[in-house]
């Protein structure tokens, strides 16, 4: 049985079931029009005949141990709080990486990890990073009235140029962040270049290191800085289940770092209670996939080559994608927000203008029918574009 036929029957049942009680208007037995219909109008995923693109989810997920593990943990441990199987997480990942408990904080998707490191950094200084990259959670002391980002310009290929990121690291400096690969830009660098900043830039201050899509590069390990931790240098990687396992919804992230750096980053929040017995039942099952792993990153690789086909043939260019979504250059006067609302009107959800990158459009490798309707509307999305600039 496929993935894709396994998964459908498995979702099937367990949603008519959850339609039942969430609901509470359905009687339990049976799969009857009326389940489908309420299954239909639960807000578990994208609505039907909406192409969602836009927000980096890797739909190719759960894998089909994962929704069975998920589904026992529902039922035996829904009314319990998840200590055990965070502690079994925990252990899991700290055989993988060679570390210790104490060198691992668990939380709800890496986001809240990541927005802890950043209110630590910001009660010490300034967050240091790239003009481009992942902002949001070192965005959060900010709307606490914290500092700025001070931020670096990315090289003329919007690359992270880590000689000027080294180069502006001063004594108000708390914390770089630097994503690897780079969110919107999808781009890695180079392992060797990467080590030695990391190395250098950590004798001045701390090195945040955002792996959120490492398992999608060609060989992850040798791109992982995870092995600087262990080596005592000044550095901490935050790691997710949302990307390459599928478990965006699930919410299971985690950060590595040595245990006063994670002592102190757990002081801004209970990541481990913010877990849930689903997540962790679907990430302790996914983590050692690789069936699944190979199948996620194939069908991935797939829909970022229709995307990247469609961007030629349409006269475009895109950069080199490690990831799961594709940073598309629509041109000299392209218009990244005009045609993200043509391609709404075609109910094929992607994403606007970064800060001042006016002609560069982010879309996610989502579902194969739905990057193919997004190659479809290309012409259409720039001929309006074109019209409205
Ligand atoms: C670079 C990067 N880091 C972290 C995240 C946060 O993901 P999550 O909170 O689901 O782990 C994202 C989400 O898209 C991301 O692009």
């Amino acid at each position: 049985m496929s993935y894709n036929h396994s998964r459908r029957l498995f979702l099937g049942r367990t949603l008519a079931a959850s339609a039942v009680s969430a609901a509470g208007i359905l009687t339990y037995s049976g799969a009857t029009h009326a389940d489908k219909v309420a299954v239909e109008k639960l807000y578990y995923g994208p609505k039907p005949g909406i192409a969602k693109l836009n927000a980096n989810e890797n739909p190719f997920g759960p894998s089909p141990d994962a929704i069975k593990a998920m589904t026992e943990a529902i039922s035996t441990g829904g009314a319990y709080y998840a200590y055990p199987a965070a502690m079994k997480l925990l252990d899991m990942l700290g055989e993988y990486y060679g570390l210790e408990r104490e060198n691992i904080s668990l939380s709800a998707g890496s986001s809240p990890v990541l927005s802890f490191a950043a209110m630590a950094a910001a009660s010490k200084g300034t967050i240091l990073g790239p003009d481009l990259f992942w902002d949001t959670t070192s965005s959060v002391p900010l709307k606490q009235g914290g500092p700025e980002i001070k931020r670096v310009p990315n090289t003329a290929d919007l690359d992270i140029d880590l000689d000027a990121l080294y180069q502006a690291i001063d004594e108000d400096v708390a914390m770089v962040h630097v994503c690897n690969p780079n969110n919107p830009t999808g781009k890695t660098l180079d392992p060797i270049k990467l080590k030695e900043f990391c190395i250098k830039a950590s004798k001045k201050t701390l090195v945040l290191v955002d792996e959120a899509y490492n398992e999608l590069i060609d060989d992850p390990v040798k791109n992982s800085m995870v092995p600087l931790i262990k080596q005592g240098h000044n550095v901490i990687v935050a790691r997710t289940f949302s990307k390459i396992y599928g478990l965006a919804g699930l919410r299971v992230g985690y950060m590595l770092g040595a245990p006063e750096k994670i002592e102190w980053i757990n002081r801004y929040g209970l990541g481990t209670y913010t877990i849930n017995q689903a997540g962790l039942a679907a990430a302790i099952a996914s983590f050692n996939d690789q069936s699944f792993i190979k199948f996620s990153r194939d069908k991935i690789s797939e829909a970022k080559g229709i995307i990247l086909d469609a961007v030629k043939a349409n006269g475009l260019s895109a950069l080199p994608s490690s990831t799961n979504f594709v940073f598309v250059d629509l041109g000299k006067n392209g218009d990244a927000n005009a045609f993200r609302m043509a391609m709404a009107k075609e109910n094929i959800l992607i994403r606007g203008q970064y800060r001042t990158y006016q002609n560069w459009s982010r879309v996610s490798a989502g579902r194969i029918a739905d990057v193919k309707r997004y190659a479809d509307a290309i012409p259409k999305a720039l001929e309006f574009m074109q019209r409205s600039t």
